[in-house]
């Protein structure tokens, strides 16, 4: 345990300070005993048809002809009937991480949307992931929903994954504790959270048909890894399992997901619901299932008059029907669902969201490059060209089921097309955040045009009059399709480089769900990635740009210098797999994702173990000021730690993000973040950062005898810069020990 003088020491040590938070949760103790005892007793109380009530829900949403729509609760997601008999409450349930889901507006309101969760990871910031989970939380239950089902964890196996922008990193560690965060700080309003989607749901083109190969090993030491710290962490009401298979079984139905791994080895007393349309049949009941999601778009309710006349011939399924109720109602209870009776609509302070929303957003851009200091902007820039990415109407979000929207609804949509009855969702929607003006706002006297970009010569010919050119470059996605290239679309490197070639004082930001190429690198003079910056975006990149907030996020992804580089050059099923939300005209098909290829080396292990260079590494970016690092002291033992002095060495206060990486050890231990915090600095100041190392990212999973153990043997730690920059390092010497599950 941690003294104060040592929390305080660093303004935020991410695990530090969880391990702190995680003692006091009211879901250990006596308070989970009692929870389990008061549903035991109510689910003994159900008779009849009330026995399957909250077993299976419905899609809250108008779309599909030939479903009622609830009046006691406000469209969304989800909804499922309680139980007023027993004074159980009905659940409603609303996407997603970034915000309550906005749905094309279906209710006729908005919410405040939080940046990509890729710039929630990039901050690095545990403290401020829980604050902006309360926020949405917050707003959740505003309006009226009891469930969210956010807490996308998934790790970026694939830069291209449609939902790239929707889970946080390519690391297990930096997900599972920003997942972890993210959902106390929702479940802190009273309502559920879901972690999703369980698991390796790492491509989206076909997923329904994909079936993912990978041992199990590598699967715990990566995915999985990543769902099991944030379960221990996070205590999240349920689990979300996924749209594709896993080793020749659907997700939804696997006993070795479901019931081994989550439920027997990590003792989760939540309930596991499905994805929309994934329950596989009433038999994945017995593998696990708790709860059958969006039932009208699988073929039948499974988990309805099926389950109950299984339940009546067979005991299994009567033993499951019990256990399934016990376990939903558990966690309406731990989220204190059954204990008051809540009213909605409540105000919200959109105001404030908004301002948390644009602090996300700042600490979460990253600096990746400055030549000659081109950043912060100076005050006497005489003229200022803007150009391309919407930057006079908007900024960029990621669509799908996460899709969020403020109250006035989107600046501009902007159709992409598709068939099927959610066609109108396949849109690009911008936020109401003008980067044009933002600019404008804080330019003072400098002289600000704006070039739309779509001919480069034109944009070029302007760039050549200005003192400085900004151009906005963009990158969409959206769930259900992943994106066939890492290159920037419609010929904006094409208009890059024709504008950088006529002006070197060109700063590109970019807006991009994940990592893209940049052919024109060499050319710019500084690059900002802002990746989808959420409802204050624009003012968040003006502020970086003028220097107002100096920048401090860190890569959580590794950006490639070629897709040549990749585990998976070619994504599997890239050839037969046809991109479309509805996924009707895969079905049929089996596409196997082989994972055992990269295994548990995602990202930057896989470039650092293959010596693979990287256009920009994992944990990488750069500051106004400068930091120096020294002392590194290193404790062994079950809970093994860093210590280390951080100096800013520079001129201005900024943030540091202290990063701990084991580089090599016994057994075959390679590159692996193992713990991580963030630091304020003033210019001058220094101070002594404790991390706390995470004692299974220095185990290798031992699949026969099913335990986490920590090879005996010297490891090589290091406090470094960026996955490939590796600061200074030491030798830790460890015992051989088997971590036990759960939080130690
Ligand atoms: C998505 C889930 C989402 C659900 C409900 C599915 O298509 O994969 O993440 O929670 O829809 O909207």
């Amino acid at each position: 345990m941690l003294k104060n003088d040592q929390v305080n020491a660093f303004k935020l040590s991410g695990m530090a300070v969880l391990a702190l938070l995680c003692t006091a949760n009211p879901v250990h103790g006596q308070q989970a005993t009692d929870a389990d005892e008061r549903a035991a007793d109510l689910a003994d109380q159900m008779a009849g048809q009330e026995k399957h009530n909250l077993l299976h829900g419905i899609l809250a949403m108008p779309v599909i002809p030939g479903t009622a729509m609830p009046e006691d609760s406000p469209l969304g997601s989800g909804y499922v009937p309680g139980v007023s008999r027993l004074g159980i409450p009905h659940l409603a349930e609303t996407d997603a991480g970034l915000g309550v889901a906005y749905h094309s507006g279906i209710r006729g309101d908005g919410a405040t949307a939080l940046p990509a969760a890729t710039a929630m990871a990039a901050s690095f910031d545990t403290e401020l992931v829980e604050r902006a989970g309360r926020m949405i939380g917050g707003e959740a239950r505003a309006k009226g929903f009891n469930v969210m089902l956010a807490g996308g964890i998934n790790l970026a196996r694939d830069p291209r994954n449609g939902r790239t922008f929707e889970y946080f990193s390519e690391d297990p560690l930096l997900s599972g504790i920003l997942g972890a965060a993210s959902v106390r700080g929702i479940q802190s309003n009273g309502i559920i959270s879901t972690l999703k989607h369980f698991a390796f749901n790492s491509q989206e083109t076909g997923r329904h048909v994909l079936d993912v190969r990978i041992s199990d090993a590598a699967g715990r030491e990566s995915d999985l890894l990543a769902f099991e710290l944030a379960i221990d962490y996070g205590n999240p009401g349920s689990v979300m399992c996924a749209y594709n298979g896993l080793n020749g079984e659907p997700t939804c139905s696997s006993d070795y997901l479901l019931n081994q791994v989550l439920k027997r080895d990590w003792a989760y007393p939540g309930f596991v619901m499905s994805d929309w349309g994934s329950t596989p049949g009433p038999e994945a009941a017995l593998a696990g299932l708790d709860h059958q999601s969006g039932a009208q778009i699988d073929p039948q309710i499974y988990f309805g008059e099926t389950l109950a006349q299984l339940a009546q011939s067979d005991p299994r399924y009567a033993q499951r029907v019990e256990d399934m109720n016990r376990r939903i109602l558990r966690s309406m209870i731990v989220a204190g669902l059954l204990d008051e009776e809540r009213t909605w609509p409540r105000p919200i302070d959109f105001e404030a969201n908004a301002e948390l929303a644009q602090e996300v957003a700042q600490q979460g851009i990253v600096l990746l490059r400055n030549r000659g200091n081109a950043l912060p902007l100076a005050d006497s820039a005489g003229s200022i060209l803007v150009v391309g990415g919407y930057a006079d109407l908007g900024v960029m979000s990621g669509n799908g089921s996460s899709q969020v929207m403020g109250q006035d609804g989107p600046a501009a949509s902007i159709p992409m097309g598709d068939l099927g009855p959610l066609s109108f969702m396949r849109a690009i929607d911008l936020h109401r955040s003008v980067p044009l003006k933002a600019i404008r706002d804080r330019a003072g006297a400098a002289i600000i045009t704006f070039n739309d970009g779509r001919y480069p010569q034109s944009a070029a010919r302007e760039a050549a009059k200005a003192d400085v050119v900004i151009v906005f470059a963009t990158q969409w996605m959206m769930e259900g399709y992943d994106v066939p290239s890492l290159s920037l679309p419609s010929g904006q490197d094409e208009l890059i480089a024709a504008v950088a070639g006529a002006n070197p004082n060109t700063l590109v930001v970019l807006e991009t769900g994940g990592p893209v190429l940049m052919p024109w690198l060499d050319q710019t003079a500084a690059v900002l990635q802002a990746w989808y910056p959420g409802a204050r975006g624009a003012e968040a990149i003006a502020a970086v740009l003028f220097g107002d907030v100096n920048p401090s996020g860190r890569l959580p992804l590794t950006f490639p210098r070629s897709l040549d580089d990749l585990p998976r050059p070619q994504l599997d099923g890239a050839d037969t797999l046809v991109p479309s939300f509805s996924n009707a005209e895969n079905r049929g098909q089996t596409v196997i994702a082989d994972y055992e290829i990269d295994g548990a080396d995602i990202g930057y292990r896989w470039f650092a173990n293959r010596g693979i260079p990287t256009l920009f590494p994992f944990g990488f970016g750069m500051s106004y000021t400068s930091f120096e690092t020294s002392n590194l002291q290193l404790t062994a033992g079950s809970h093994p730690a860093a210590r280390v002095t951080v100096r800013n060495t520079g001129g201005r206060a900024g943030g540091h993000v202290v990063q701990v990486y084991t580089l090599d050890g016994p057994a075959n231990i390679k590159r692996r973040l193992v713990g991580f915090g963030r630091v304020e600095l003033d210019p001058g100041e220094a101070r002594e950062v404790h991390i706390p190392i995470e004692p299974r990212l220095m185990a290798n999973w031992d699949s026969d005898a099913g335990q986490w153990v920590i090879p005996a043997g010297s490891f090589t730690i290091a406090v470094a810069n960026s996955a490939e920059d590796m600061g200074i390092s030491s030798p830790l010497v460890m015992q051989r020990r088997v971590v036990p599950a759960g939080l130690n």
